[in-house]
């Protein structure tokens, strides 16, 4: 989508033109202007549809009578103290999702009269983000799409701009690409993307100046990394970890956030094979990887100035005569040595010596894993917020401030040391599942085993979040790209200072 801001008047065109109404449905100036033009024809849809300028809400008007413009879309702001970035960011998406595929190519949106509880620059560029956020598609493998299935709209245009929405459009402008990037990478599915080809993908970071590391297996090996190779002997494909910089503080000294994902390519369940109802799903089980990679993307772009580091924990979960089996106690790179009871709840193992390593390599502070890594955690929370596990009730409030003002919204859950005794093994230092009950919070309480003294931690469990059955208001139903824009704020509000 091209995005445009003119502080001009809209030149009279035969596209879609957007005008806004706030709260009991009162036209703002733009809106009122073109109901005098169209003899009253904007107040008439306005009461025939029972708009009441509710946020986001939306009357269109085919090419009223007095009007260049082939259809007009009168839009809710609601109370204008209520206007949000969250808000115009809906607004953007709601025009977007109803004229993408609607025949129509370019849209102008009349922003005068437009009230907000924002900086009016803000309020714009918030709303294209939203609009660019909503029109992401991945079509790539269609070839037999009818016209009308196609994409129409490329060009949106906001009117009556205020000044100033060059900076704000260039920091969302890095952040929708960060987004773009972590959808296409979980969208893709598993014989395309897996660990060596993720790699290769991660590879287009250097173009933002982030740095690319990556260890192969033997290097592993090497570490000691016996959880997360574990997991990846049933494969032929071979395990990679990712690592990419970005430095952006002044102070070259400056401790590192560091982000981890869980990036397991394909979850077949190994040898404790899951179900084939739903196994599709589990292309998207690289969602934590996906959602790290395109924060470090949004973070680069946009030019913090904090040093992060994301790693990527890159498996593919597969039954195989070389395959792990139930049972088997691997040593992890902490020495810590595990009992694999279900080949299943491999996400953890991949993580454990993922953050192991992360540790000793950066000794960071502040370390936030993010994973696909229970079915239980969607059990919990449903898809309205991912659930969060920390061990610092400063990172904690961080953290869900930042869900707060992006929309990816966390959760936070309990952990103690009574849900920890239920991961102690029989045979090794710790077990790989505990009971059924409480299934999100034991495997939270393993990752905390590999977590070092004094090292603040949040683990955010995402498996409710990385894909969406129904479209939503930022994204279509498939790949959310929950977490970028979480990261991304959570990076600039409290590491950039
Ligand atoms: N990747 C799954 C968790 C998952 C399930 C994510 C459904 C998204 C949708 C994870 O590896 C897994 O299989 N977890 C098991 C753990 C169990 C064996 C203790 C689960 O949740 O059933
Ligand atoms: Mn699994
Ligand atoms: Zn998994």
């Amino acid at each position: 989508m091209k995005i445009a801001y003119s502080t001009a008047a809209p030149a009279a065109a035969s596209h879609a033109l957007v005008v806004f109404a706030g709260k009991d449905g009162v036209l703002t100036t733009a809106a009122a202007t073109l109901d005098t033009a169209t003899g009253g024809q904007v107040a008439r849809a306005v009461k025939a549809a029972r708009f009441d300028g509710e946020a986001a809400a939306l009357v269109e008007l085919f090419a009223p009578h007095g009007s260049a413009a082939t259809r007009v879309l009168i839009v809710g702001l609601g109370d204008a103290a209520k206007a949000d970035a969250s808000v115009f960011e809906r607004i953007g998406g709601a025009v977007a999702a109803k004229l993408l595929l609607s025949g129509e190519t370019a849209v102008t949106v009349d922003f005068a009269g437009v009230a907000a509880s924002i900086p009016l620059a803000e309020a714009a560029a918030h709303l294209a983000h939203g609009a660019v956020l909503r029109s992401y598609r991945f079509d790539r493998y269609h070839t037999t799409l009818k016209p009308k299935q196609l994409p129409t709209l490329t060009d949106l245009t906001i009117a009556n701009a205020p000044a100033g929405t060059d900076a704000p459009h260039a920091r969302l402008s890095a952040i929708a690409s960060g987004v773009a990037l972590t959808r296409d990478l979980v969208s893709e599915p598993a014989n395309v993307i897996y660990p060596e080809s993720f790699v290769a993908r991660a590879q287009a970071l250097k173009d933002v100046g982030v740095t690319i590391e990556v260890l192969g297996e033997p290097e592993m090996e090497t570490l000691g990394m016996g959880a997360l190779l574990g997991v990846s002997q049933g494969s032929v494909r071979p395990a990679r970890l990712l690592v990419m910089r970005w430095n952006g503080s002044a102070n070259a000294d400056a401790k590192p956030v560091v982000l981890v994902g869980k990036g397991v390519t394909f979850d077949t369940g190994g040898i404790s094979l899951k179900p084939p109802g739903g196994m599709e799903d589990m292309k998207w089980d690289m969602g934590g990887a996906g959602a790290v990679t395109g924060a470090m993307h949004a973070i680069a772009a946009r030019g913090s100035k904090a040093h992060v580091i994301g790693v990527c924990g890159l498996v593919e979960n597969m039954p195989d005569g070389n395959a792990q089996r139930p049972g088997d106690v691997v040593t992890s790179m902490s020495g810590q040595t595990i009992e694999v009871i279900n080949t299943d709840a491999e996400g953890r193992l991949v993580l454990c010596d993922a953050l192991w390593w992360a540790q000793e390599q950066f000794k960071p502070e502040v370390i936030v894993d993010l994973a696909t890594l229970t079915g239980a955690m969607i059990i919990a929370l449903g898809h309205e917020y991912g659930g969060m596990f920390a061990n610092d009730d400063g990172l904690a409030a961080q953290l869900t401030a930042a869900g707060h003002a992006t929309g990816d919204k966390l959760w936070r859950m309990p952990m103690g040391e009574p849900y920890d005794r239920l991961i102690d093994s029989q045979i090794a230092d710790i077990k790989n599942v505990g009971p059924r009950e409480g299934g999100s919070v034991t495997a939270a309480q393993f990752l905390l085993r590999f977590i070092k003294p004094g090292v603040k931690w949040a683990h955010l469990d995402i498996a409710g979040m990385v894909w969406a059955s129904k479209p939503g208001a930022l994204s279509d139903k498939g790949a959310t790209g929950y977490g970028v824009r979480l990261l991304d704020r959570f990076v600039a509000d409290n590491f950039e200072g």
